[in-house]
């Protein structure tokens, strides 16, 4: 571990310059959890990569303990990962994370349980992770993408995205803004289900304006139902 001092004064270099909230260089020292965690995955990685496997593992655990943050010493974590606040982070196994990368608290770079061997994602630099986002199985983030608070992220992200919902999917690409057009782009349950309504609604409609012989031009109920309709599309 030749460079641990200098990736130590390297990461409260890059917490100084970008995070408002840090006020001098010992505060940011003693006070981000994310920091510690982090410094403790060096020495257990470089454990793990010694095949000291108990010791690197129990240290991470060590680790969690002390700081909340749980970063399995097999993952691959690259320079100036900033986890801030941290609570609740958990880096599985066979992740890898890229340079300058940001993860808030209660992310979860995890597996989804289905996959064997390398089973976490990628995530290339420059990415950041919102508060809660869970980010699962063999999949890669590109660099430059920013995961919303909350999400839960299945497929693989492409470079310069930002992804949203649960489960994720595109709204901002390469700067420009991204419109869903058809629900199954979303592979959400949920948009059936509005699919199901808005075809309903559809069947209604009709129904109704041919009980009353009228195309519905001006009835009020018609109105109101084409408002649903559109409504409805808008949503999915
Ligand atoms: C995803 C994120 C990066 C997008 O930021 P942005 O590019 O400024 O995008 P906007 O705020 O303009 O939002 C764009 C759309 O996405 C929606 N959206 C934004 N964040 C969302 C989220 N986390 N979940 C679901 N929808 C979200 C907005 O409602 C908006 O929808 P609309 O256009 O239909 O009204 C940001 O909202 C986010 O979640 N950042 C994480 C911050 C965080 O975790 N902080 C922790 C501090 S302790």
């Amino acid at each position: 571990m030749p460079h641990l001092l200098s990736l130590i004064r390297e990461d409260v270099a890059t917490v100084m310059e970008h995070d408002p909230a840090a006020k001098s260089r010992l505060e940011v020292y003693l006070c981000y959890s994310g920091l510690h965690a982090v410094w403790f995955y060096r020495v257990n990685h470089w454990l793990w990569n010694h095949r000291l496997f108990l010791l690197g593992r129990w240290l991470s655990q060590a680790a969690r303990l002390l700081t909340g943050i749980e970063i399995h010493p097999g993952a691959k974590v690259g320079r100036r990962l900033f986890i801030d606040h941290g609570m609740g982070v958990v880096i599985g196994e066979t992740a890898i994370v890229g340079d300058d990368v940001t993860l808030y608290q209660g992310v979860t770079l995890g597996g989804t349980g289905k996959e064997h061997g390398k089973r976490h994602p990628t995530l290339e630099d420059n990415v950041v992770v919102g508060g809660g986002a869970k980010i699962l199985g063999n999949i890669t983030v590109g660099r430059n993408s920013r995961i919303g608070a909350g999400s839960v992220v299945l497929r693989n992200v492409p470079e310069h995205s930002t992804v949203v919902g649960v489960p994720g999917h595109i709204i901002f690409r390469e700067g420009k803004r991204v419109v869903i057009t058809d629900p199954k782009q979303i592979n959400d349950p949920l948009s059936e289900a509005l699919a199901a309504v808005a075809t309903e609604v559809n069947r209604l409609r009709d129904r109704v304006q041919r009980l009353e012989g009228s195309e519905g031009k001006g009835d009020p109920l018609s109105a109101t139902l084409q408002q649903i309709m559109e409504d409805v599309d808008y949503q999915i």
